[in-house]
């Protein structure tokens, strides 16, 4: 009898509890810099507001190797975080360990198919149910200046990778650091891959590094890639090994260095730092044609819990909500993902993101980041960033390196 009375109640409670689930979120995420920080801030806040319950989980390390590997740890101790930071063909991946949540009856009601391109929508689908809510887009193939640097030394932003090296060779003969970089294989690879957009074009880069064409791994472009990054590796400082990208991007803000290479992530930590695009710093595209994408999104995996599950729907709406698709790009250095956000209040270098972005879609020339997990699954990026890596940290010739990133490629599928 006293069984039955006490199951009569906990039933009426859990109903009671499932109408009324407070919001609950654990949040997995790399977002540690100052600009990164700021950004996040915007969700917590927004997640707050409509009482939800934040718990954070930054795991440090641009580029997010490290969150990945916390990410990895914690699904296989059948304890997988609430939401996660997560992109490209990674939220595929994780679709298929069957570990992801459907989050379509959000996508549906806020109609993400009318208000996302096709392209980001493409990526935040699994088996036609919606599985990702994008967050921006980043730019990777960006080069950003210190402006009174260049103004001190006679410098314009390079149009050619030969202008580019001319300014190089002044700098360092005026003293100045040419470009500021940091020793971490994905930063390796973000170089890498913009180097290669300018010198391969579109339609080499994405035979390269979408289709995996083995004849353009070989070619002769290719090794021109990687010859200019062995003419790059001469114009970065003693001291660049495991530096942090942010950190880069600081020795620009100070002067120390004229050129970062960088997603526009890097805006993020100059405006953070109050600094102006046009008067402070000046970005502009890497020489060359198309636009390299990179699209932040959170997946939401499966979790027990009235209140978890509250807790994605929640985010998920904030997510893609205009507000936070404004507010959150102004800080974080990225363009909305939604294509109905005004851009009014945004910058230069945004506009020209945007109006890039919009050309390079009509011209083909619109293509994934293989650097940020964008175009290709981890283990076909990773072997092709192992071999940038080991070739930009010794003195590998570039007919060494073309073979070995061939076999490498080959090895992984
Ligand atoms: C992410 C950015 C992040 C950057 C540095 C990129 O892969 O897409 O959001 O700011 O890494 O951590």
């Amino acid at each position: 009898m006293k069984s039955v009375f006490f199951g009569a109640v906990s039933a009426t409670a859990l109903i009671a509890s499932a109408v009324h689930a407070e919001p609950q979120a654990e949040v997995l995420h790399w977002w540690t810099s100052g600009g990164e920080a700021k950004s996040v801030a915007v969700l917590q806040e927004e997640f707050a507001s409509k009482g939800g319950t934040w718990t954070d989980m930054p795991v440090a390390g641009g580029g997010g190797d490290a969150a990945m590997t916390a990410l990895r740890a914690r699904v296989l101790s059948g304890n997988a975080p609430t939401a996660v930071q997560l992109k490209g063909p990674a939220i595929q991946e994780w679709y298929e360990e069957g570990v992801l949540a459907d989050i379509s009856s959000v996508a549906e009601a806020q109609n993400w198919a009318d208000v996302l391109p096709a392209s980001i929508a493409g990526h935040m689908k699994c088996e036609g149910s919606w599985c990702a809510a994008p967050v921006n887009v980043h730019r990777v193939d960006w080069i950003w200046a210190n402006a009174d640097v260049l103004e001190a030394n006679g410098i314009e932003m390079p149009t050619t990778w030969d202008e580019f090296n001319a300014a190089a060779e002044k700098l360092e003969a005026a003293g100045v650091i040419p470009l500021a970089h940091g020793g971490q294989a994905w930063q390796d690879a973000t170089v890498f891959e913009a180097v290669a957009l300018g010198i391969l074009g579109p339609d080499g880069f994405r035979k390269a590094f979408v289709d995996l064409d083995m004849d353009t791994l070989k070619s002769d472009e290719m090794k021109a890639v990687f010859d200019q990054m062995r003419t790059m590796r001469g114009y970065v400082d003693d001291n660049f090994s495991g530096r942090d990208w942010n950190l880069a991007t600081a020795m620009v803000m100070n002067g120390e260095a004229a050129f970062q290479i960088m997603g526009d992530w890097a805006k993020g930590e100059f405006m953070a730092a109050g600094k102006v695009p046009g008067e402070d710093f000046l970005c502009a595209s890497v020489p060359g044609d198309g636009f390299l994408y990179n699209v932040d999104s959170f997946a939401m995996f499966d979790v027990d819990g009235d209140d978890k599950k509250a807790g994605q729907e929640l985010l998920a709406e904030l997510i893609v909500g205009p507000n936070f698709q404004k507010v959150f790009n102004l800080n974080k250095g990225s363009i909305p993902a939604r294509t109905d956000v005004s851009l009014e209040e945004f910058d230069s270098c945004a506009h020209l993101s945007a109006k890039d972005m919009s050309e390079s879609s009509d011209n083909d020339s619109l293509l994934p980041s293989y650097a940020h997990g964008m175009a290709l699954r981890g283990a076909q990026s990773g072997a092709i960033t192992d071999v940038v890596t080991a070739h930009f940290n010794s003195d590998m010739s570039s007919e060494e390196a073309v073979n070995m990133l061939a076999d490498a490629v080959a090895n992984s599928m």
